[in-house]
């Protein structure tokens, strides 16, 4: 059961669930709220505090659910509203929030506001919630200036009466007008929508892009931009930092999430919110501010480099400002945007993840041994930072990107839009694999002998679920134990210091008595513990040995040191001679 706890969300292991690719109950190929709610008590017993669910609204899938057709309704093809009742009383029942997923920048144009927006006309209130304008030339024929999409191509499309409208994403998602007050309600009834029947929280997709100002003529100020993940900044980062971007993080943007603030807080406890926004570090903490959303994503970690330096600049500036808008971190290493981090640190420094998903994973060559080595101690890692950790369905599998997925099969508008050029983030969306063996690998009934929509590999059954469970070298084996420790022994108050020895260790200091050590390098190095203190989880299962006085950090490895019940003096870190 869930205690009242205003605050859970502060320092909470949240579990993202892609639904379409979590577990199908009907044998059609696509997940499905019955497939969420069965495999409650496998998220229970992993020990993660909450889910958050990723859209499950109708949707004609033209963004893998991102275009929404109705934000207070069930897609049927995954279920019903008493299935998301069912997800939130069982959820509850084990102990575990529920979060959803809220996309307010752009409905789908299948939206009923969209479609009677069409039938109104030009100049018609239908129209003022959406964002149209007069095209230029003869008849309108051109649109109405150069911006892109983030997808590719222009970001006007047609009507056919003269005007066009804006999608920042594809053109099956209209962008709402947010300086109309009725899109302003809307919203704010479905947070209502949810929170009464029992959510915990939001996930706010592009937080940062509903307020615009379309008078600004900055050219093609929207373009697609791949990051160094190698998949796609959900939205570029603003071209001006300082709050005046036509498209991106505008100041207005914050008056609008005071208001979701007022509505979130008509509840007890009130409703959490995480926002997701690209923007500049400085800039985040202003969506985070306990007036506003309370947290935001925070992304630079997930574009590190495998460095100690760079993990410690990001993780450093994340709890500064974190801390100065009384927010608490958010540590992610995956999503259902980027590439798996198994294989972005599987792939050599600097490789082009693009390039190597173009070449359907054949160069570079990936490292999967190293990659997993290294996701695991990155993953301990941040499990060891004050703050909350979101994880993605599948990670706790070490899951790689499936880069091969035929072309043919596809889903991502960015593989169209972009002409071919780019794959785009299927292969973190392939669905997961719960047996070793038979159908679909236990991700669903196989009804008609055909494959899932996004194939799953060959390969797929060595890391399922039913694989890994019982090895105590296992992945699976290895979340549950850093979820159980962290459960145990980090108190959620714990302030931290982040120091560096040499140029690979790091350790983060835990006011709790907890230490966590690092090592990005490939020698491993001495461990001297301080008195009092003993060798806890190790995300190498074979070193360092629990019970050993003189124990070695090895390359690729994060440690857990906990106080033995003596009391701690921390007098030491790792070897910084190696
Ligand atoms: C989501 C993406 C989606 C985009 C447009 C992002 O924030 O995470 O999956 O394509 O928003 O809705």
């Amino acid at each position: 059961m869930i205690t009242p706890d205003a605050d859970w969300w502060r320092d909470a292991v949240v579990y993202q669930v892609y639904p379409r690719a979590f577990a199908d109950t009907t044998g059609d190929g696509v997940g499905d709220l019955g497939g969420v709610r069965s495999r409650l008590p496998y998220l229970a017993a992993l020990g993660v505090d909450a889910v958050w669910l990723s859209p499950f609204y109708p949707s004609a899938l033209a963004d893998g659910g991102y275009d929404v057709d109705d934000y207070c309704a069930v897609d049927p093809a995954l279920g019903s509203l008493d299935d998301v009742d069912g997800i939130l009383r069982d959820a509850h029942a084990l102990g575990m929030r529920v979060i959803v997923d809220i996309v307010p920048n752009h409905s789908s144009d299948r939206h009923a506001w969209f479609r009677a927006a069409l039938a109104a006309g030009p100049g018609s209130p239908e129209r003022a919630r959406y964002v149209f304008r007069q095209g230029r030339g003869e008849a309108g024929a051109l649109p109405p200036n150069g911006w892109t999409s983030l997808f590719g191509g222009s970001a006007w499309h047609p009507v056919g009466d003269g005007t066009w409208y804006l999608h920042l994403f594809a053109p099956e998602q209209p962008d709402f007008d947010w300086s109309n007050p009725e899109v302003r309600e809307m919203f704010h009834d479905v947070l209502r929508f949810w929170a009464d029947r029992g959510v915990d929280g939001f996930r706010v997709d592009v937080a940062h892009g509903l307020a615009k100002d379309l008078s600004d003529p900055l050219p093609g100020s929207s373009s697609l931009s791949m990051g160094p993940v190698g998949s796609m900044d959900a939205a570029p980062p603003p071209r001006r930092a300082d709050g005046t971007d036509p498209l991106f993080d505008r100041d207005e943007v914050h008056e609008i999430f005071a208001g979701w603030r007022r509505v979130l807080d008509e509840y007890d406890p009130p409703r959490s919110a995480v926002a997701e926004a690209w923007v500049p570090a400085h800039r985040r903490a202003l969506y985070a501010r306990p007036t506003e959303l309370g947290q935001a994503f925070e992304f630079p970690l997930l574009e590190s480099p495998w460095c100690a330096a760079a993990f410690a600049e990001a993780i450093r500036e994340n709890l500064t400002l974190a801390a100065s808008v009384g927010s608490s971190s958010t540590w992610v290493l995956s999503n259902h945007d980027v590439i798996r981090h198994t294989t972005r640190y599987g792939l050599p420094p600097g490789a082009d993840a693009v390039a190597w998903l173009m070449s359907d994973g054949g160069d570079p060559r990936e490292d999967r041994d190293r990659g997993l080595r290294r996701a695991r101690a990155a993953t301990q890692l941040i499990l060891a930072l004050p703050g909350s950790t979101y994880l993605y369905q599948g990670e706790e599998l070490g899951l790689p990107e499936v880069p091969d997925i035929p072309r043919s099969a596809l889903q991502d508008p960015i593989w169209v839009r972009s002409s071919g050029s780019r794959k785009g983030r299927d292969g973190s969306r392939v669905p997961l694999p719960w047996t070793s063996t038979g159908p679909r690998f236990g991700f669903g009934p196989e009804r008609d002998g055909s494959a899932t929509p996004l194939p799953q590999p060959s390969w797929f059954g060595t890391l399922s679920v039913e694989a890994q469970t019982d090895d105590p070298t296992s992945t699976i084996e290895f979340y549950r134990s850093a979820l159980t420790e962290r459960r145990r022994r980090f108190e959620r108050a714990a302030m931290c210091s982040i120091v560096e020895h040499g140029e690979d260790v790091l350790e983060v200091r835990r006011s709790d008595g907890v230490r966590s050590l690092t090592n990005f390098g490939d020698v491993p190095v001495p461990l001297r513990l301080a008195p009092g203190e003993v060798v806890g989880l190790s995300s190498d299962p074979s070193a360092p040995i629990p019970g050993d006085r003189a124990p070695m950090l090895p390359g690729e490895t994060t440690a857990w040191l906990f106080d033995n019940g003596a009391g701690v003096t921390h007098t030491y870190a790792a070897d910084p001679q190696k």
